[in-house]
C-alpha cells in the first residue's frame, strides 16, 4: 500500500530518523538522501505524490527500488518519456525554449530511430566507441589545468578543474570557439536551471524564472544557429560540423535538428561530470589510502571512477518516465497518466543489489552495474566522454600530486538543492608529486 506524503516544507530539512521526516524535495533534504532511502526501501519503496501526475487528476510516483527502474526504463513503450505535447506540463506551467527546441527534435520519433539517432549521430562523438578519438585533447587539457595551480597549494577543486574539465571539453568537440566560454558557461547553467531551482519531482520554476530563463536560452540558441550556419560555410573537424553534413536515413539535417542535437550535448556534457569529478575528490580526501592505492595501481582506477559514480550519482532524481496504460509496480497500482520519477541513487543504494552499499569498495563486483547513466534504450549517449574525462582526470592528478587533503576550516560539504547532487565548492590542499 502507498500512503501519501505531504507536500514540500520549505525549512531545512534534518537528517530523517522516520518516514514522516522523508520529503526528498524539501530545502536541505540533499544533504540526507542516503539516510532517506534507506528508510524509503525498507518502508515505503514507492511514494505517491497526489495531483502532480500528467494532469491535476493523477499522481507522481517516487520509485526508489533498482528492480522497478530496471523494469520502468526497459520498456519504453509501456513507460515512454512524458512528452510535452502531451499534457505533462498541467494548465499554466511555461514552456521553456529548449523544451521547445528538444519538442522540435523531428530525428527520433520512435525507438528504432532512437536507436539510430545514438549509432549515428552520438556514439562517434560521445559515446564509447566515439569518445576515445579525443584522448589526446583531454589529457592535454587536465594538463593544462593543473598547471595553472600546481604551485599553489590550495584550490577551490570544482570551480579550478571539475566545471572547466568539462566545459573546455564539450567547446573542443562542438567546435565552438574557446573564448565563448564565458557566455557558454552562463547558457550551460540556464539549461540546467531548472533542474537546479526548479520545485519538486517535475522542477517546476515561477512564471517569471521560466520568462528570464527563456531569454537566455533564446540566445544561447541564436548563437548555435550562428555556429551552424559558420560550419555550414567553414567546415571544421568538430560535432558541430558533422552534423551538418552527415546522411541521416537518407538525408542531411535541418539547422533545427543540429541545434537539437547540439543542445542536448551541452545540457547533458557540463555539470554531470563536473559533479562526479567533484565527488570523487571528496572521497579521495576522505580515503587517503584510496590516494595511494591508486597513484600504485592504475589498474583499480577504473573500478574508483564507477564506484564513485555509485555512491555519488550526479544524477540522483533526473529522469521522468509516464505509465502509458494502467500498471501494478511492487503491488501498487499506478494508472495511466501517473508521472514516475526514478530515483537512481537510490537505486544504487539498494541493498538487495549492493551488498552494505554505503560501504566505499574498490573491489565491488560489477561496480558498472549502477544506474547512474540510467540503462536500455535511453542510456545517456555521453557515457563515454564523460567515463573517459573522469579516468584521464585522475590518471594525471594522481602523477602529478603525492597527496590530497581537504583544505583546513574552509568547506561546508553543502550541495546545491534540485534533483542532482553537485557540491557548490570544495576547497583541497596537495602536494605536488616529486
Ligand atoms: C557523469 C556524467 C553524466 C551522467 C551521470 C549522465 C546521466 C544521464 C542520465 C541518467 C540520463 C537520462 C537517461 C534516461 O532518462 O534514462 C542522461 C541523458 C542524457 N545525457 Fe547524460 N550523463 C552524464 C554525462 C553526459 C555527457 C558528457 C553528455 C554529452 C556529451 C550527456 C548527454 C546526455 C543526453 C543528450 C541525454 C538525453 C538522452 C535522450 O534524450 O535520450 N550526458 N544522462
Amino acid at each position: 500500500m502507498v500512503i501519501a506524503i505531504p507536500k514540500a516544507t520549505t525549512h531545512p530539512a534534518g537528517c530523517p530518523v522516520n518516514l514522516d521526516d522523508i520529503d526528498l524535495f524539501a530545502a536541505g533534504a540533499q544533504e540526507h538522501w542516503h539516510e532517506a532511502y534507506e528508510i524509503l526501501h525498507a518502508e515505503r519503496p514507492i511514494v505517491r505524490i497526489p495531483g502532480e501526475g500528467t494532469s491535476p487528476d493523477t499522481d507522481g510516483f517516487i520509485i526508489t527500488k533498482y528492480d522497478d527502474i530496471e523494469e520502468i526504463i526497459m520498456d519504453p513503450h509501456t513507460f515512454p518519456q512524458p512528452s510535452y505535447g502531451a499534457g505533462f506540463r498541467q494548465e499554466g506551467e511555461q514552456r521553456s525554449a529548449l523544451q521547445d527546441a528538444m519538442a522540435r527534435n523531428t530525428l527520433r520519433p520512435n525507438m528504432e530511430m532512437h536507436k539510430q539517432h545514438r549509432l549515428q549521430l552520438t556514439d562517434p562523438w560521445v559515446g564509447a566507441t566515439g569518445a576515445p578519438r579525443h584522448r589526446e585533447m583531454v589529457t592535454r587539457t587536465v594538463d593544462q589545468l593543473i598547471d595553472g595551480w600546481i604551485d599553489k597549494g590550495e584550490i577551490d577543486f570544482v570551480t579550478e578543474f571539475a566545471a572547466l574539465l568539462p566545459q573546455i571539453v564539450m567547446t573542443n568537440i562542438l567546435g565552438f570557439p574557446l573564448e565563448d566560454m564565458p557566455i557558454l558557461k552562463t547558457w550551460g547553467e540556464a539549461q540546467v536551471r531548472r533542474f537546479v531551482w526548479g520545485k519538486g519531482h517535475r522542477n517546476l520554476m515561477t512564471a517569471e524564472e521560466e520568462a528570464e530563463n527563456a531569454k537566455d536560452l533564446g540566445a544561447f540558441m541564436a548563437y548555435v544557429q550562428g555556429q551552424v550556419t559558420r560550419k555550414r560555410n567553414e567546415p571544421g573537424d568538430d560535432m558541430t560540423t558533422f552534423l551538418t553534413q552527415v546522411d541521416y536515413m537518407g538525408r542531411k539535417l535541418t539547422d533545427q535538428e543540429v541545434i537539437g542535437v547540439v543542445f542536448g550535448m551541452h545540457i547533458g556534457g557540463l555539470e554531470t561530470t563536473q559533479y562526479a569529478l567533484a565527488a570523487e575528490a571528496q572521497i579521495l580526501c576522505n580515503h587517503p589510502e584510496f590516494f595511494q592505492k591508486l597513484k600504485g595501481d592504475r589498474a583499480q582506477l577504473r573500478f574508483f571512477v564507477e564506484e564513485s559514480l555509485r555512491v555519488q550519482a550526479p544524477t540522483q532524481g533526473l529522469s521522468t518516465r509516464m505509465a502509458a496504460k494502467d500498471v501494478e509496480i511492487r503491488g501498487t497500482k499506478v494508472p495511466q497518466g501517473s508521472i514516475l520519477h526514478l530515483r537512481y541513487g537510490a537505486a544504487n543504494m539498494d541493498p538487495e543489489q549492493f551488498e552494505c552499499p554505503a560501504e566505499f569498495r574498490l573491489d565491488r563486483p560489477a561496480a558498472g552495474r549502477h544506474m547512474t547513466f540510467s540503462q536500455g534504450p535511453r542510456v545517456c549517449p555521453g557515457a563515454g566522454i564523460s567515463r573517459l574525462e573522469q579516468n584521464i582526470a585522475w590518471d594525471r592528478l594522481l602523477d602529478r600530486l603525492d597527496s590530497l587533503s581537504f583544505a583546513p576550516a574552509k568547506n561546508d560539504f553543502s550541495h546545491q538543492p534540485g534533483i542532482m547532487l553537485g557540491l557548490w565548492h570544495l576547497h583541497v590542499s596537495f602536494e605536488k608529486a616529486k
